[in-house]
């Protein structure tokens, strides 16, 4: 019982962080644009959040990443906590990590070279919508062996989400592999699935455009054409967890 009750105040906590991070943003003054505001203001909380408050995805994710293969198209790195996972070349041999918050950047290229990774590692500055981007930094259609989506679907701009995953799923070759590890809206219980429908209204708002009542699933079913589908809830017996997380390869 009290394990449920601290999920469902969970949210509460990381808005009222989020809001502490906010007025960071502001007061560092480091912005000149709304967009700026938004990315230095997630940068600053997603930073200090990142580690402390998503151990508890560690194994499942370190488990995901580890399986990646060739040409990999990396979506929403973020300051690249998941690249340590990544297993080293020949297994892998490029990675592009489609990162559109800059204000993540350095962070992240300070990993990608603690890594040793510098050499086959290029991080690409928009997002997984921009097609046009993809196919100028030479990701064209049928070229890429896995795509990479790591608490990041959650973030796709909900107007042209059908399209980006449409062109995601176009870059891969045929046999190639989608991993996914995403929180998403809870069908199981009413409470939980009631309570994000609730946080959901500060929800984006507050992080950057990330939503808690993603159908991710069912949205991937309805992208493109799967051989096979293992996509499987990590939390099946706590099925009453605000965000549920969805995971597996595709
Ligand atoms: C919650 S963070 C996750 C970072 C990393 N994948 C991880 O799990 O540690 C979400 C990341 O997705 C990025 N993002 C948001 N919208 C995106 C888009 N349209 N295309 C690619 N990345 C995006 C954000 O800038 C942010 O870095």
């Amino acid at each position: 019982m009290l394990a449920r009750i601290i999920n469902y105040l969970t949210p509460a906590f990381l808005l009222l962080l989020s809001a502490f991070f906010g007025a960071k943003a502001l007061l560092l003054r480091l912005f000149f644009t709304t967009t700026t505001f938004r990315d230095v203001w997630f940068a600053l909380f997603w930073q200090y959040s990142g580690p402390r408050f998503f151990a508890k995805d560690h194994a499942s994710v370190s488990r995901l990443v580890s399986q990646c293969r060739g040409k990999v198209l990396d979506i929403g790195p973020g300051s690249g906590e998941m690249i340590k996972h990544l297993p080293r070349p020949p297994l892998i041999t490029h990675v592009y990590g489609l990162e559109p918050n800059i204000r993540m950047h350095a962070q992240l290229q300070k990993v990608i070279d603690a890594e040793g990774l510098t050499d086959i590692y290029t991080i690409l500055p928009f997002g997984a919508e921009d097609a046009d981007a993809l196919r100028g930094a030479g990701l064209e259609a049928g070229s890429v062996d896995t795509v990479l989506t790591v608490r990041v679907l959650c973030s796709l701009g909900e107007k042209r989400l059908e399209g980006a995953l449409a062109g995601l799923f176009e870059c891969l070759k045929p046999g190639g592999q989608w991993l996914v590890f995403e929180h998403v809206r809870n069908g199981r219980c009413v409470v939980s699935g009631a309570l994000q429908e609730f946080y959901q209204i500060f929800w984006p708002w507050m992080f950057a455009g990330c939503n808690l009542n993603r159908r991710t699933r069912e949205m991937l079913s309805r992208t493109g054409k799967w051989d096979v589908n293992d996509l499987v809830d990590l939390r099946e017996e706590e099925h009453w967890e605000i965000a549920p997380m969805l995971g597996g390869g595709w």
